[in-house]
């Protein structure tokens, strides 16, 4: 700017004509003469002229510079601001003098107001005591980090891991610290449903073994109980203690059904299932089991939903849902169940470990007490209630979830405590092309009749004695083999074997139901009975067309005569 100055001055005295001669410049320059005056003058202004245009250069260098530096600046501002990560500093004394846009957001904050505050302040007391003692260790110079809950804005919990660096002087002091955080929770969530998942895979293995072993036991005791009261019907003495041991049975019977529900492993019954219609037909026998304080709506998606499922099972799981929600609001309260198609996305079908793509939701939704985590964590555990001894088995949201994941699908929950809980059923829309509601074409057209002769097969000695027992009792001639290698070649000798009654899985390389099939193939008039509780070899809807008349175990006489019953 000085010499800008000057060069105007000498410009301004040049234009004004007046002649240099008669300025004093300088005693020295007096003696000069008029011309090197002049000279001296162009030269020295011809050099500030140089100067100047140095400077101006200079100063577009200089401003070119720090618009640069300024848009690089606010390129490092928008990227701190945008990168999913919180990041902040704060001084020795706990005070911020940096957070970026996200940092800030977290607290609801502008960040005018966490800068200059301090960590307390914007903390809180309560949050602030849970991480001061990292920050004293993080200001004592060592790199920490630690994860917590951060209560948000609109009651929103945020999982969060921090690492806090100190910022340490040349004389080793350290004089604050730069904080960097994540948000985990989707991280923690996922990880969780994850964990959850394989630990039910786990408990499902666990319970379907014990519950294939029981299911015989239970198949003796029931049997063999019931063959007692027949045989001495005037024994009133023994009938009461056989009567509460065959009650027993029957309940452990049904425990166990639970059980094998819960790891997949009961057969079902699939069939195209409008959805929509079910849970209208349902409706009436819902509204009845609630009591009047507890309102009950069913919102539907305008469009047909088909479903490929069992729909007794889907049935007992709407009720199942229905019964918890009762006791969920003894003050009374309402009950919603929606169905409606949805999308999975990646990440919301990874958890369930699900493919992504449509699927029909079924949500049953109520206004009751919910639950804590660590209930929700556990309520499709088999036998976990909080129902107290008596009231509740543990058993109905265990096989809600083996149903559910037998039928291809899941079995989500969101609840909190005093806020209600939303259960929602995921399941696989039936395929393309098969809207009609159809059941599988039982096999065995020709069915026994009292005095047919019955090919017996059951690995089990103590089963195969009961089950023999009761065919005998029924009226039928029974002939008995330990596995399916020996059921064919009785079967091969034997023409007059017109039922085959076959456990499915046995010993000896070749299954029941291989066997029945190979069987049928040979003698297509053979009325074929499959005996099981178990093996999903069992299940129909395998794609081999072969669907054989199921007996579930354990059974009782009549159900056995059910089986074997001509005609329907
Ligand atoms: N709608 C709900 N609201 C609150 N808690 C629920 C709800 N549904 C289930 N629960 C919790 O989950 C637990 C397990 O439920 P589940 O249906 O598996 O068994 P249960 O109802 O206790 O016994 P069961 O159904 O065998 O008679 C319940 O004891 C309860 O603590
Ligand atoms: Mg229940």
């Amino acid at each position: 700017m000085q010499v800008d100055k000057i060069v105007t001055n000498v410009t301004n005295l040049q234009r004004s004509g007046k002649s240099l001669a008669k300025i004093p410049l300088m005693s020295e320059t007096s003696q000069l003469s008029f011309a090197e005056l002049e000279a001296k003058v162009a030269r020295l202004t011809q050099e500030l002229e140089q100067t100047r245009q140095e400077l101006r250069d200079i100063l577009g260098a200089n401003n070119s510079i720090a618009a640069a530096l300024f848009r690089s600046e606010e390129r490092l501002r928008l990227i701190i601001d945008t990168i999913p990560a919180q990041i902040s500093y704060f001084d020795h004394d706990q005070i911020y003098r940096y957070a970026n846009k996200g940092y800030s957001n977290w607290f609801n904050l502008p960040r005018s107001e966490v800068i200059g505050a301090s960590i307390v302040r914007v903390w809180g007391e309560e949050s602030y005591q849970a991480i001061r003692p990292y920050i004293l260790r993080a200001l004592s110079g060592e790199t920490v980090t630690h994860e917590y809950t951060l209560p948000c804005h609109g009651g929103r919990q945020v999982d969060a891991r921090s690492t806090l660096v100190p910022e340490i002087n040349p004389d080793g002091t350290p004089v604050g610290c730069f904080e960097f955080s994540f948000d985990i929770t989707e991280t923690r969530r996922m990880q969780a449903a994850l964990a959850q998942a394989q630990k039910m895979e786990a408990i499902g293995q666990l319970t379907g073994g014990v519950a294939h072993d029981f299911n015989n036991l239970l198949t003796i005791i029931c049997g063999n109980l019931s063959m007692l009261k027949e045989r001495f019907p005037e024994r009133t003495d023994m009938r009461e203690l056989v009567e509460p041991s065959l009650r027993a049975a029957s309940r452990g019977a049904q425990l166990v059904q639970g059980l094998l529900s819960f790891s997949r492993q009961q057969p079902l019954k699939p069939v195209v299932v409008d959805v929509g219609k079910l849970i209208l037909d349902m409706q009436p026998l819902i509204r009845h089991s609630l009591p009047s304080s507890i309102q009950f709506r069913v919102l539907l998606s305008g469009e047909a939903l088909h479903l490929l499922i069992d729909p007794g099972q889907l049935e007992s799981a709407l009720l199942n849902f229905a019964l918890n929600a009762r006791d969920a609001m003894p003050e009374g309260g309402e009950l919603i169940i929606r169905a409606r198609p949805g999308v999975l996305s990646e990440s919301e079908a990874r958890p369930h470990k699900l493919e992504p793509g449509p699927y029909i939701l079924i949500e049953v939704t109520d206004t009751g007490c919910g639950m804590e985590e660590a209930t929700r964590n556990r309520v499709f555990e088999p036998f976990f209630t909080t129902k107290g001894f008596g009231r509740g088995s543990g058993l109905g949201l265990s096989m809600i979830y083996g149903f559910a994941r037998q039928s291809g699908g899941s079995i989500g929950v969101t609840s909190l405590p005093d806020k209600g809980s939303t259960f929602s059923l995921i399941l696989p829309p039936a395929p393309p092309g098969s809207h009609e509601e159809s059941r599988p074409e039982e096999a065995g057209l020709v069915r026994a009749h009292p005095g047919d002769l019955v090919l017996l097969v059951e690995d089990e000695p103590d089963v195969r004695h009961v089950v023999r027992e009761q065919l005998l009792d029924l009226g039928y001639l029974v002939l008995e083999a330990e596995n399916g290698n020996q059921a064919g070649e009785i079967l091969a000798q034997v023409a007059e074997i017109t039922v085959i009654l076959t456990d499915v899985i046995m010993p000896g390389g070749i299954n029941g139901r291989e066997f029945a099939r190979q069987a049928l193939k040979e003698r297509p008039g053979l009325h074929v009975v499959l005996m099981s509780g178990y093996d999903q070899a069992a299940a129909p809807g395998q794609g081999d067309g072969f669907a054989p008349r199921l007996l579930e175990k354990p059974f009782s006489k009549r159900r056995l005569a059910d089986a074997l019953k001509p005609g329907d």
